[in-house]
């Protein structure tokens, strides 16, 4: 029998998603080998995140990290796919100053990386820079609530939305709604108005720390798979230890070179 060749999800997905309350699921990746597992095990959809600032390069925040650093991760990321719809980060400084800025930058993610989509922080502050992007055909996921490009203008990791902050976000929400974004992420957002967020939009909400009356989930697959050093966010649930296993691996790998146990004679070119 002919192999099922395997559909790409699309924007669409999301909206159907939306629809019939199936959650959408989503992990951030920085690389090949991590993009075709997560792909492999089913995962919807892949955010190469400016996270990669800390995760890859090793910043203390998002910042520093440039569009020409990010598009050879999220080109990998693309290329190691077959089903997993995959948007790319648009980092601090590349789509500020202008709709026509962030539309040269949009450009730039989709014609050099292949991703599907592309995400930028801001819910009013940033809805005409959605706008002319949606305008040119290109697929927006915007982001609200906590938005780490702003965490010194913010003041640090702030939960955002509590309290008279609430009205902030349901304006962002809808702003980057009638921009035309197909999605939105809301990081560390309290649940209750995460949940009325998700019931007031048409489109779908994706949360980050935004408890389960969501559309969608994502985490940094870094802090997932207990792999970041440092601090980890209270929402993050921990699938895996690769620090302790790596580590254990490490201290294996060194002891048997040592010891002489590495190589064996299974590990030797005869002749
Ligand atoms: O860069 C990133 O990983 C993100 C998520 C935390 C939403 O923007």
């Amino acid at each position: 029998m002919a192999e099922q060749a395997v559909k790409r999800v699309r924007t669409r997905h999301f909206q159907n998603a939306k629809e019939t309350g199936i959650k959408i699921t989503g992990l951030t990746s920085y690389d090949q080998l991590t993009a075709s597992i997560f792909d492999e095990a089913g995962i919807d959809f892949l955010l190469v995140g400016d996270s990669a600032g800390n995760n890859v390069f090793g910043h203390d925040t998002t910042l520093p990290v440039t569009v020409d650093e990010l598009i050879p991760l999220a080109r990998a990321v693309a290329g190691a796919t077959k089903r997993a719809f995959v948007v790319a980060d648009m980092p601090f400084g590349s789509y500020e100053t202008s709709p026509d800025e962030a539309l040269h930058t949009a450009f730039r993610f989709m014609k050099e990386t292949h991703a599907h989509a592309v995400k930028l922080e801001g819910g009013v502050r940033s809805a005409e820079q959605i706008r002319r992007i949606v305008s040119a055909g290109i697929p927006v996921m915007a982001h609200i609530g906590f938005t780490p490009q702003s965490e010194h203008g913010l003041g640090g990791h702030i939960i955002l939305g509590r309290g008279e902050g609430a009205a902030a976000l349901l304006a962002d929400a809808h702003a980057v709604e009638d921009a035309g974004a197909f999605a939105v992420v809301l990081e560390m957002v309290p649940s209750g108005i995460a949940q009325q967020v998700t019931a007031e939009l048409r489109i779908p909400t994706i949360g980050v720390g935004a408890g389960p009356h969501v559309d969608g989930q994502l985490l940094v697959w870094t802090d997932w798979a207990g792999l970041t050093t440092g601090r980890i966010p209270k929402f993050v649930k921990q699938y895996a230890d690769l620090k302790g296993v790596l580590a254990d691996a490490t201290r294996d790998y060194v002891s048997d070179i040592l010891s002489g146990a590495y190589p064996a004679p299974e590990h030797e070119y005869e002749g």
